[in-house]
């Protein structure tokens, strides 16, 4: 089910997306005394993270939803701006120091294992392409990432495009892992992509629209967060 909050500012939308969050993982935390909360990266949520990293109880955990195949130096990276927002957080990522993602699934999922489950909160974003996490229309690896019974992680191709530029190499949380959270919230911001998430609401095709398969799920709540 898709539960809808439209909000009239950003600013607006940040506040209560904040709030949401903060009370979402402090009543896990409160009930099991672990709780990890996964991220996603985008140039939207950062206000939100660095105000999450000031209040957020220590014991939780924070991981990644996906990352760019690049190292902690560059600023395509997650993983940089996740330790830059919680410095006193203990912070799961995606990168391990091999060539290829491909070659790094097995460690990545290891870590990945090795969090509180079901996840705490899981926050999404959606491109203006219909990704959502490192679930790229078409790409290598999508198919494996969107199976039923896919691990918790594994390592995608996009296409290059405007939305990916060159940095198509990614390691991303696969669909049930996605699914396998108390809490998933979906943060779209942008008149331009409204139209892009009223579609995916039907779209068949879901290799074209992968966040499609997240919004079309009859038995997880969705919270879609919007605003201009
Ligand atoms: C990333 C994520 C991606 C992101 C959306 C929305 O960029 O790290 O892969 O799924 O959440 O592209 O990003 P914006 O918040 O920048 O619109």
């Amino acid at each position: 089910m898709i539960n809808e909050y439209f909000f009239e500012s950003r600013d607006a939308l940040l506040a209560q997306l904040q709030a949401d969050m903060l009370a979402q993982v402090s009543a896990v935390i409160e009930q099991q005394n672990a709780a990890s909360v996964l991220l996603s990266g985008g140039s939207t949520p950062g206000p939100v993270y660095e105000a999450l990293g000031h209040t957020l109880d220590r014991r939780v955990q924070v991981a990644l939803v996906d990352d760019r195949w690049v190292g902690l130096d560059h600023k395509g990276s997650n993983e940089a701006l996740l330790r830059r927002c919680f410095p006193d957080h203990t912070v799961v990522g995606m990168k391990v120091d091999e060539a290829k993602p491909q070659d790094a699934v097995e460690e990545v999922n290891n870590r990945y294992r090795a969090l509180a489950q079901p996840f705490a909160l899981t926050l999404l974003g959606m491109g203006p392409d219909g990704h959502t996490a490192s679930l790229f229309p078409f790409a290598e690896g999508l198919d494996g990432a969107m199976a039923s019974d896919a691990p918790l992680c594994a390592a995608i191709t996009a296409t290059e495009s405007e939305v990916t530029g060159p940095l198509v190499d990614r390691m991303t949380l696969t669909l049930p892992a996605i699914l396998n959270t108390r809490r998933l919230m979906l943060l779209i911001t942008g008149e331009d992509k409204l139209a892009v998430y009223q579609a995916a609401k039907t779209a068949n095709d879901h290799k074209a629209m992968p966040v499609a398969a997240v919004l079309q799920q009859f038995d997880v709540d969705v919270d879609v967060y919007w605003a201009k």
